[in-house]
């Protein structure tokens, strides 16, 4: 407890699933944050249950304006930011030869933009507030390696997974350490949606692709939210200080690297 005393953190898209339940870890570890999210009722309510250590922002990040002013809101509410976590992001499921132009800049502009444009702005205020900061991208297991009908979300992935080794050799001279955080299969609203893709192309059973990724996990189940939280703490603490560039797996043993 109290790993991240007196420090501050903007997650983005933390109204509800892995991003809340870093929200939730990290207000038990001492640190007042900042849900952000383009569900700002969600947001609001997920912020009010947690007390006076906890706000609720309107962030969009696939706008630049938006991104700009849910930064300015958090700092001026908490004070400075100390931790970043890039964790909003959408899915999409296609065979190659159905891929919608629109559908591939919509997912892209959230999950690789909106990672890259939100710590562009995080990075500038710590860069210029001079105290450096942690900033933590959600990749994925899909980013590891492509799948049939998951192209997009795959590239989308592997793309975030570049960007922090590319952001992480650039900042770490402002004292900033970027790292990402590989999910195998969580479930949650998420993978309720990405159940119901593989329902329509594969002819499955709603719930049936479910249990079937639980069952191939080495750990035997599918992951959770709060499996998740261990690594994000160890990320943001003081003992992860020399840990840069790298995209860590949490997923009960799927991907080996
Ligand atoms: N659930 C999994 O199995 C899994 C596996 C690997 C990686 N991940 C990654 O972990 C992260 C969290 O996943 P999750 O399962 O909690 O997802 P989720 O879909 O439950 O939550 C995503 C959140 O992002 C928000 N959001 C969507 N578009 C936004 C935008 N433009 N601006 C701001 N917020 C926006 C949504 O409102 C929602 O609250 C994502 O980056 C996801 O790709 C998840």
């Amino acid at each position: 407890m109290n790993r991240l005393s007196g420090k501050t953190a903007l997650i983005t898209g933390a109204a509800r699933g892995i991003g809340l339940a870093f929200a939730q870890a990290y207000v038990r570890e001492g640190a007042r944050v900042a849900i952000a999210d383009i569900d700002l009722d969600r947001a609001g309510k997920a912020a009010a249950d947690l007390g006076e250590a906890a706000i609720a922002v309107r962030m969009d990040v696939t706008s630049q304006e938006s991104i700009d002013a849910a930064v300015t809101e958090t700092v001026r509410a908490l004070g400075h930011i100390d931790i970043l976590i890039n964790n909003a992001a959408l899915f999409t499921a296609a065979p190659i030869v159905e891929i919608d132009r629109a559908d591939y800049a919509r997912v892209f502009d959230v999950n690789v933009s909106g990672t890259l444009f939100t710590l562009q702005a995080v990075a500038r205020h710590m860069i210029e507030r001079g105290k450096g900061g942690r900033i933590i991208n959600m990749a994925s297991q899909a980013g590891r390696r492509g799948e049939p009908l998951v192209a997009v979300y795959c590239a989308t992935k592997a793309a975030v997974i570049s960007l922090t080794q590319s952001a992480a050799l650039d900042l770490v001279k402002h004292g900033i350490n970027v790292n990402a955080i590989a999910p195998g299969v969580v479930d949650g609203e998420h993978w309720d949606g990405v159940d119901a893709f593989f329902a329509r192309y594969e002819n499955k059973e709603p719930g049936q692709k479910k249990r079937e990724v639980g069952a191939s996990v080495p750990f035997g189940r599918m992951g959770t939210a709060d499996d998740l939280t261990g690594m994000a703490i160890f990320l943001a603490s003081d003992e992860a200080q020399y840990i840069l560039a790298q995209t860590y797996n949490v997923d009960g043993g799927q991907w080996m690297s």
